[in-house]
């Protein structure tokens, strides 16, 4: 039977074209070319007309059939198709929520800000106040009630920058001793960390630095008093017990006046090449004495009734040493990324 023939030919036909299709516009082709107006199945129904009346049901039911058997072959070709172009899109937009994290830079203390802040707590937790004064300071408060008069040689010692004015950038945090005890009176206690200036300008050295001052003025303050204190803040500083070491020196503030050493803390004296104390197993780091009569006077409190003693401490080189950090100019310089990598890969001081 020719229909019947035809009828498997087309069903054929349709079988391989499937089998060849991947995707979904290739399958509307498909059901354009079998089901479609013109398509094969719809010519072959639309001749039923011509077959002898008693063939036309037998073939016209095996027409709907396989019609039936195409759509439906479709349909489960496209759905097929469509849940694997899913499943495609899914796997390319997962998420894998194990990667490890891009990492998020967020912003930190410079590492002199961060010295600052931790002296200064540890200072408050022993009763300090934190004070401060003028970067651009007069010269009466910068030296001359600090017992340095204009012809004083120590003036030398701390080369100024001045201003037309006649004002200068304090070269010290030492006129905030006076400010103080003008403003609080005595009994007193403060630190003042802040910025100092000078005209220096070399490898150890920059025109700019920080330093902490720490002024104690009550009744019958002791020599003792100033060593413990300082041995307490440093020991707290660098979160270990350290030895100290207090030479005689010169200062026209305080009297008598003193240097403080601290044991190295890279070496504790045990290296002789020790790059941080250069084999001497010391560290210079504060200047310090008992407040000079002169000065408390200048401060309007009267001498004869307190005395105080006095400290001044370099912050960069505490930043230097608490985070072994090699070179001073890194301090001042615009790359960040040195600090924000944990300080690491610099030789030590
Ligand atoms: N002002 C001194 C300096 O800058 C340090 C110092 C402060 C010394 C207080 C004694 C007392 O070198």
């Amino acid at each position: 039977m020719p229909e019947d023939m035809n009828i498997n030919a087309v069903r054929d036909s349709f079988t391989e074209s499937l089998a060849g299709a991947s995707t979904l516009q290739e399958l509307d082709e498909i059901r354009v070319k079998f089901t479609g107006k013109k398509g094969t199945l719809t010519q072959l129904l639309r001749s039923l007309g011509k077959l002898p009346p008693e063939k036309r049901k037998e073939i016209g039911q095996s027409l709907n059939t396989l019609r039936d058997e195409i759509e439906n072959e479709l349909d489960l070709a496209g759905r097929r198709i469509r849940d694997s172009e899913n499943e495609k899109q899914e796997i390319s937009e997962r998420i894998d929520v194990t990667l490890p994290q891009k990492g998020r830079i967020s912003g930190a203390f410079h590492p002199v800000l961060q010295t600052m802040h931790e002296l200064a707590d540890i200072m408050q937790g022993l009763g300090y106040s934190v004070a401060s004064g003028p970067e651009v300071e007069e010269d009466y408060y910068n030296f001359e009630c600090l017992n340095v008069p204009p012809w004083h040689p120590a003036r030398d010692m701390q080369d100024t920058f001045y201003f037309p004015d006649g004002k200068l950038l304090r070269t010290h945090t030492s006129p905030v001793q006076i400010r103080s005890m003008l403003q609080y009176g005595a009994p007193l206690r403060i630190v003042c960390p802040g910025k100092v200036y000078r005209r220096d300008n070399d490898t150890t050295h920059s025109p700019m630095f920080t330093q902490m001052e720490g002024l104690l003025v009550d009744k019958n303050v002791s020599f003792s008093m100033m060593k413990g204190t300082m041995s307490e803040m440093l020991n707290a500083f660098f979160g270990k017990s350290l030895r100290y070491r207090f030479r005689a020196s010169y200062f026209p503030f305080t009297e008598p006046s003193m240097e403080l050493d601290m044991e190295c803390v890279e070496c504790s004296g045990h290296d002789a090449h020790c790059r941080v104390c250069h084999g001497t197993g010391w560290l210079e780091v504060a200047g310090m004495g008992m407040v000079h009569p002169n000065v408390i006077r200048a401060g309007k409190i009267d001498p004869d009734e307190y005395n105080g003693f006095a400290f001044g401490i370099g912050l960069d080189r505490m930043a230097m040493l608490k985070y072994g950090i090699g070179d001073l100019r890194l301090f001042f310089d615009g790359n960040i990324s040195y600090f924000m990598s944990g300080f690491g890969g610099a030789e030590k001081c």
